[in-house]
């Protein structure tokens, strides 16, 4: 089950859930009912399952687009029950367990009153039985290994108690790489789909290419002055003369303000560094020791460039942050071009 959540981790949901059902992947994830309804107003068919706490005013289009709700609370089967009454067959719904994310769930009591209770809605099927793992790329297995256990009792829990539930997953990227044991029927990845890890440097990683590049061009070119500065604040000086390129992109476009004068740009295959304070649309770099840099060059905040490489990790450890929040910042208004493979 693919996780293609966050428009596909900022690479662009509809295009990458295509390319994902051309190399066979059966089932999706979103995180709400309105980015499963954009998939299926793009013509795709495959089960979604809608990963997000469930409102009930997204009942209706949630059927109306035979999206698959994962339910963690009591009072929602409830209601979705009702609301689901005058369907022809059961709707498919998948239960979520709370086994120590802290986040979306039903607890083991809560479980066991559904259970005792006799009063699962007639009018769903429980298709899938899963949970999520809070801690999966940490650098101590223990708390993975009890949140299986948990979920293992839970399932015992379920399965004895007479349901039949085809799909049962647990795992993220995380989990598939490193925990067999919480395998299931399915597993859940979404960073590794799009070429990154979040893996401690004691596990063994397997070979993942980082799928987006990021990049512009140069706008405008100026020199500037020694004791000149560059952006709002005045945080950058020009200690001698100073080439600085202009590149459209800025906080708005998802490049963090954080890289101001820390990060880097690649132009001409050489690291140029961000000069100055990233504003909302445009960034500046220096580009002094880049001979020849013109406008209309490219510029790689993302991506490979000559031999020079910057990753959506590089730019988190930059940042402070992780590259999942890096490459889904990539903001909405950058054009998306996709090449096939
Ligand atoms: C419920 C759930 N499953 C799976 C994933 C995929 O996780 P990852 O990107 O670490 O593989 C996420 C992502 O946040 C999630 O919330």
């Amino acid at each position: 089950m693919a996780v293609v959540k966050a428009n596909a981790y900022g690479h662009g949901a509809i295009e990458t859930s295509r390319t994902l059902i051309r190399h066979r992947v059966t089932r999706l994830a979103v995180f709400s009912t309105e980015e499963g309804v954009a998939l299926r107003q793009a013509g795709i068919t495959v089960p979604i399952v809608v990963l997000g706490p469930l409102f009930q005013e997204q009942f209706d289009d949630l059927f109306a687009h035979q999206l698959t709700p994962v339910v963690s609370d009591p009072s929602v089967l409830t209601a979705l029950g009702q609301a689901a009454a005058s369907h022809a067959t059961p709707y498919p719904i998948h239960l979520k367990i709370e086994t120590g994310m802290g986040r979306l769930g039903l607890t083991h009591d809560q479980l066991e009153a559904l259970i005792n209770s006799r009063r699962f809605p007639a009018s769903l099927q429980l298709e899938g039985l899963m949970t999520h793992l809070s801690d999966a790329d940490g650098s101590d297995p223990d708390s993975t290994e009890q949140q299986i256990t948990r979920f293992n009792k839970a399932k015992k829990l379920v399965l004895e108690s007479g349901f039949q539930v085809p799909l049962v997953h647990v795992s993220n990227s995380g989990g598939a790489v490193r925990f067999p044991s919480a395998h299931f029927t399915l597993v859940r990845p979404g960073i590794m789909l799009y070429g990154y890890h979040t893996l401690p440097g004691t596990v063994e990683a397997p070979d993942l290419r980082p799928v987006l590049s990021l990049k512009t061009c140069i706008a405008h070119l100026q020199t500037i002055q020694p004791g000149g500065t560059v952006s709002y604040n005045r945080t950058f000086t020009a200690k001698c003369l100073t080439r600085i390129a202009v590149l459209p992109i800025g906080y708005a476009g998802g490049l963090n303000r954080h890289l101001s004068n820390r990060g880097y740009v690649l132009v001409r295959g050489q690291r140029a560094p961000i000069a100055g304070l990233v504003c909302m649309d445009m960034v500046m770099v220096d580009v002094t020791a880049i001979a020849g840099a013109a406008v209309g060059d490219e510029a790689v905040l993302i991506g490979q460039q000559g031999n020079e490489q910057i990753t959506a990790s590089d730019i988190a450890e930059w940042t402070g942050t992780i590259p999942y929040e890096v490459l889904c910042a990539i903001g909405q208004r950058i054009p998306r071009v996709y090449h096939s493979t």
